[in-house]
């Protein structure tokens, strides 16, 4: 899609369609007053007028979201339509220009997003041109600076959304590998791939007991985005990128299992950041570190009964197999204090079912030790549109992951709490140091919509990159 500014009005340009924006039910001055009048036109509808060639949208509330979210119902109306080019004016709020414009980009170029390829009858769009009129002289900058960030974030999030909804068959830790690899043109940034071997002398052995019984050897990717000029801080994302779980030997049933192909997301939205971060010529040093293992079943799988010594020495039972990605991150926290010695480190992670239990599938939740990280991360990351919620920690909970024969186990009976004591068992892997500098972030409810809402379509939504770098953008 090219977008264009333009100084001209509205009615100067001619372009095959018309988006037409409302304030609330303000309909008076509109060209097809009647017919919106006639079907009750009122705050936060769509409605498409075809005979005028118009579809107006009236704006639900005077945030950023709102416009990227009426945005996905506009391009559900339009999006069959044969037609090349669109014109809009866009709204005006208290927000800055330019964050109006990266939100207009960012929620059409995210409603506009399909998976396709496995699809024979895909219909490809034709919309390859969008106009946006009345921009003042000296605006056009600020509009210009939003467009260029709202596509890069846009596309980064799109990126993250392929990775996940490709086919576990075809995705594997090597895929994961290869597309991290692929990142490395992007100026400023490189990448290391570690396989078995390395692990082994690692001593990563909860990482390698996931991995076990997969044909798949695991792979663990270290990427670094290194600005040209003067770094504002070191920032290390480490993602949960299990490209298949099928819960180990505590097998899941068929339907949980289903959409597991989701379980990368964390890794996939790190690789997603890195992107974003390099293309955006962020001023800070960013590092991924993806954790990518399948979690299979057979004759060499780990089973519930074994004792693991990780990285950091600490011990754990395996309590349930499904408890995989807590183990896969253990290693791979560990991993990252001792070798990147960032300033922030957050892992983002499809962890565990309770999340949505808990708030909702639309929500990350935030877990650390840090009140003032937690709450200046979902204050700014939420800035993004991605909606993110804290859980704390208490001292009930916390000697729930004891275990009779080991430091932990991996797994809690009873299973309420669930996401927490998951983000406890994290917490025993960071060091003292980074206690206050940790976050994790579980992803598990949003990374995949099994349902279309808002401007995410069935299937990966490509969460958490958005509000990282949402995150990242206000520490500048
Ligand atoms: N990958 C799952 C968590 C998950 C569930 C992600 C649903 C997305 C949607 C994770 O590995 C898992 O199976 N967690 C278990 C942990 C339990 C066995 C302690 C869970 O949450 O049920
Ligand atoms: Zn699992
Ligand atoms: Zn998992």
């Amino acid at each position: 899609m090219q977008y264009r500014l333009s100084n001209k009005t509205i009615s100067e340009l001619s372009c095959d369609y018309e988006l037409c924006f409302v304030e609330g039910d303000k309909i008076e001055n509109l060209e097809d007053k009647d017919v919106l009048e006639l079907c009750k036109f009122g705050e936060g509808d769509v409605m498409d007028v075809p005979t005028s060639r118009r579809v107006y949208a009236s704006l639900e509330d005077k945030d950023l979201e709102s416009i990227r979210l009426v945005l996905a119902k506009v391009v559900s109306e339009i999006k069959g339509y044969k037609i090349k080019s669109l014109k809009t004016k866009l709204p005006v709020n208290d927000a800055s220009i330019e964050d109006i414009y990266a939100a207009f980009v960012e929620g059409f170029e995210l409603s506009m997003y399909s998976f396709d390829k496995y699809k024979s009858d895909a219909e490809e769009s034709t919309l390859d041109e969008l106009v946006l009129c009345e921009v003042a002289d000296t605006d056009l900058e600020s509009a210009e600076k939003g467009l260029d960030r709202g596509l890069k974030i846009a596309n980064a999030t799109n990126y993250v959304r392929d990775i996940v909804n490709e086919i576990p068959q075809v995705y594997t830790p090597q895929k994961m590998a290869e597309d991290a690899r692929a990142l490395t043109e992007l100026e400023g940034v490189s990448c290391e791939i570690f396989g078995k071997e390395y692990l082994k002398e690692q001593n990563m052995n909860a990482f390698l007991a996931v991995n076990q019984a997969s044909p798949h050897d695991p792979v663990l990717v270290h990427m670094t985005y290194k600005p040209s000029g003067e770094s504002k801080g070191k920032y290390a994302f480490v993602g949960k990128g299990l490209t298949y779980d099928t819960g180990g030997l505590s097998l899941k049933p068929t339907q949980f299992m289903l959409t597991m192909k989701s379980d990368k997301g964390g890794a996939a939205a790190a690789l997603g950041v890195i992107k974003a971060a390099a293309e955006l010529k962020l001023p800070f040093e960013v590092h991924a570190v993806l954790g990518c293992t399948e979690n299979a079943i057979g004759g060499k799988a780990y089973k519930p009964d074994d004792i693991i010594r990780t990285r950091e020495g600490v011990t754990i039972e395996v309590t349930d197999t499904d408890a995989e990605g807590r183990l896969v991150l253990a290693d791979c926290l560990s991993w990252a204090q001792d070798m990147i010695k960032p300033d922030y480190l957050f892992d983002m992670a499809t962890l565990t079912g309770s999340i949505s239990v808990g708030i909702g599938i639309y929500t990350t939740g935030i877990i650390g030790n840090n009140m003032s990280l937690q709450h200046d991360f979902k204050i700014n990351g939420e800035r993004s549109g991605e909606l993110l919620s804290i859980m704390e920690f208490n001292k009930h909970l916390r000697p729930l992951i004891k275990s009779k024969i080991a430091d932990i186990k991996n797994s809690v009976s009873g299973g309420s709490g669930g996401a927490i004591t998951a983000g406890l068992f994290l917490d025993k892997f960071i060091k003292p140091e980074y206690k206050d500098k940790w976050l994790h972030l579980d992803i598990a409810g949003p990374a995949y919509a099994e349902s279309a809402w808002g401007y995410n379509h069935v299937g990966g939504t490509g969460a958490g990159v958005r509000f990282c770098v949402y995150y990242l953008l206000s520490k500048m």
